[in-house]
């Protein structure tokens, strides 16, 4: 089988981020088949059209290529206020006047952390709208929604509940084969 890139994107930019843990945690736990690398949206500017107008800043063009050539992106969104960050919406706003928009047609897979109890579920059915808008093959299920993180990762940032670490594994497993249907 041919070697699938992921491309991790997490939705929050502070360095213990639960999120971007759990993106860690999918580079290990990766199938058979694919690898995943992580882009960073901490250099995307806040998004105004005169400034689009202009020209796409360089950190969006830099993202939307490296979404480009991906076989899928897997988000890791966390939940502000029951929904999506500003800053991972404001990076799929610019994303999406990017042309070609590279989420179009793109699989994609959502994850999210939060130590409340719920584990960002209201933000990435959020989330899963606005893929809609941008026309992204959403998996639908598993979904990872990995609630009360603080007792799922160390203080390092590794992720040690086994039993999430199965199901994220199950996960990627299905993005994968996702993936792979779409390419057939
Ligand atoms: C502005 C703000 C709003 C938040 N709102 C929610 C919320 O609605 N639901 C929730 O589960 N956690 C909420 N939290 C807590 C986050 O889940 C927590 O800060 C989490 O660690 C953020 O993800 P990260 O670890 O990847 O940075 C909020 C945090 C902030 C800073």
């Amino acid at each position: 089988m041919a070697e699938l890139k992921f491309l991790g994107i997490s939705g929050s930019l502070r360095a213990a981020s639960y999120n971007t843990a759990a993106l860690r945690a999918a580079i290990e736990l990766a199938p058979e088949g694919v690898t995943i690398e992580l882009a960073s949206i901490a250099d995307i500017p806040l998004y105004n059209e005169d400034v689009k107008v202009a020209g796409i800043p360089a950190p969006v063009a830099a993202l939307q290529a490296a979404i480009a050539a991906a076989d899928a992106a897997l988000i890791a969104t966390p939940e502000y206020n029951y929904s999506v960050p500003g800053v991972l919406k404001n990076t799929i706003d610019w994303i999406s006047r990017t042309d070609p928009q590279p989420f179009k047609g793109k699989p994609v897979g959502i994850i999210g952390a939060s130590p409340g109890g719920i584990g960002t579920a209201r933000a990435q059915y959020d989330l899963r709208k606005s893929f809609v808008s941008l026309n992204a093959y959403v998996l639908n299920q598993p979904e990872i929604m990995i609630a009360a993180a603080h007792t799922r990762f160390d203080a390092a940032g590794k992720l040690t509940d086994a039993g999430t670490r199965e199901f994220l594994g199950k996960m990627l497993v299905a993005l994968r084969d996702w993936t792979l249907h779409l390419k057939a």
